[in-house]
């Protein structure tokens, strides 16, 4: 019996000692599963701070997130925000991506541009600023910084990141393989279709309608024209260097600028008179640079003889008396185009009108180019020049506006001239 209760005992004793070890088992178990999640959620925490440490992200945004939210989409949420954030890179870091600045792409007014690959591979563009006292450079970096490091949208250039150190200033670009807008507008060989340069015409204007309407703040380019479009290896638009831009409050609606800005050509009347300027001196450039697309010239060139018109005075006077078909048959546009053309020729008129109220937004000329807004007429915009007579080329005022203003520059723009011989 006593070895019946002795076994009934142990069997007893050695099935509590199981589920004893069964339940130790389980509960070791849960914690070492829980601590491994703790040490799990630990590393990227960690991970996640040091690299927004590394990447020294210029601006914080103010982020309202719900307490409720779980730290998962936390995290997530602001990996998302460091990765549209342009990354702070050393000198080092650049000599290695560029090779040491081996090959140059090209160069402009505050910078030379290298070619350059991230050690995974992508490409880039890098800017090097000009050591420079001035202190216009500076701005410049911070404004780009700024500014492009908040945008996002398929027409405009992203900005990487950025080097701003006492040896080397540098702005890394994304990379766009097909370079310049100038390059193929102003090309012999007319590599580009016209239909292709009716679509970069609106995918420039769809650009510059997200920095002027659809972005965080609003943004005004200050210095629109074809070298600072840029072509993917798509042959899509996307427009660079806001450089020159400078963030403004939406109800801020004008800034005062000192100092000149913009490029001969393209920048507005009231960029270089003491007037105030606004987003619509982006519009003004952009009927600049519709007009060059239009007739796949420079409107000024400073070679052209003196028995020429300014082109797009020649495209007003021939519209004012209803000979667009001459400009088409002088564009050599097909027949086929010749509805987007005029389209085209009316739009770049309203937008270079002198008056910066009277010139559209950049949503009504993205409408107007792709048919969905009716244009109606445009007035005179060169009313304030002097009539043309072929021999004088200065540019004189009709609304009381001072000529003693007027630069060599602006005597020049109405030096450009188009041959009496294709009228
Ligand atoms: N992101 C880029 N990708 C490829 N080429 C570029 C890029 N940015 C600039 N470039 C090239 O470098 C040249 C000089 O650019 P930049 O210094 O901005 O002067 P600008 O705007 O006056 O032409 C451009 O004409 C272009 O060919
Ligand atoms: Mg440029």
């Amino acid at each position: 019996m006593s070895n019946t209760s002795t076994s009934s005992d142990t069997s007893g004793l050695s099935a509590g000692a199981t589920a004893a070890t069964i339940a130790l088992a389980v509960v070791g178990g849960i914690v070492v599963i829980v601590i491994a999640i703790a040490i799990i959620r630990c590393i990227q925490k960690n991970k996640m701070q040091a690299r927004n440490t590394s990447m020294q992200i210029t601006s914080v945004s103010a982020v309202n997130v719900d307490s409720n939210i779980d730290m998962v989409t936390i995290e997530r949420f602001l990996a998302d925000i460091v990765k549209e954030r342009p990354v702070r890179f050393t000198t080092q870091n650049i000599i290695d991506f560029t090779q040491n600045f081996a090959q140059k792409l090209g160069s402009g007014g505050f910078g030379i541009v290298y070619k350059g690959q991230f050690p995974n591979g992508v490409q880039i563009a890098v800017k090097v600023l000009h050591k420079t006292q001035d202190k216009r450079a500076e701005e410049q970096f911070m404004a780009e910084i700024g500014t492009i490091g908040r945008t996002y949208h398929i027409n405009l250039v992203r900005l990487y990141g950025f080097c701003f150190d006492n040896t080397l200033k540098a702005l890394v670009y994304e990379y766009m393989e097909k370079g310049s807008l100038d390059s193929y507008l102003f090309d012999e060989n007319q590599k580009l279709k016209w239909e292709k340069l009716h679509e970069i015409a609106i995918g420039t204007a769809k650009g510059i309608r997200y920095l002027h309407e659809e972005c965080q703040k609003k943004i005004v380019h200050y210095d629109i024209k074809p070298g600072n479009v840029l072509i993917d290896a798509n042959f899509s638009p996307k427009v660079a260097d806001f450089g020159l831009a400078t963030l403004c409050d939406r109800d801020n609606s004008h800034i005062s600028l000192t100092g000149g800005r913009g490029t001969p050509g393209y920048a507005a009347p009231e960029l270089w008179m003491p007037y105030p300027v606004t987003h619509k001196c982006d519009v003004y450039s952009y009927g600049m640079l519709l007009f060059e697309i239009l007739g796949r010239r420079r409107n000024l060139n400073l070679s052209q003889a003196e028995s020429q018109e300014w082109f797009p005075r020649w495209i007003w006077h021939k519209f004012e008396g209803g000979e667009l078909d001459g400009v088409m048959t002088n564009c050599r546009i097909e027949h086929s185009n010749r509805d987007k053309a005029e389209r085209m020729c009316k739009v770049a008129l309203w937008c270079v009108q002198y008056q910066p109220d009277t010139r559209p937004s950049m949503n009504s000329v993205v409408r107007m180019l792709e048919g969905e807004e009716e244009i109606i007429a445009p007035t005179n915009p060169f009313q304030y020049m002097m009539p043309f007579d072929g021999s004088s080329s200065q540019w004189s005022e009709s609304r009381g506006y001072s000529t003693s203003t007027a630069t060599t520059t602006n005597e020049s723009e109405a030096n450009i001239l188009i041959h009496q011989n294709q009228q």
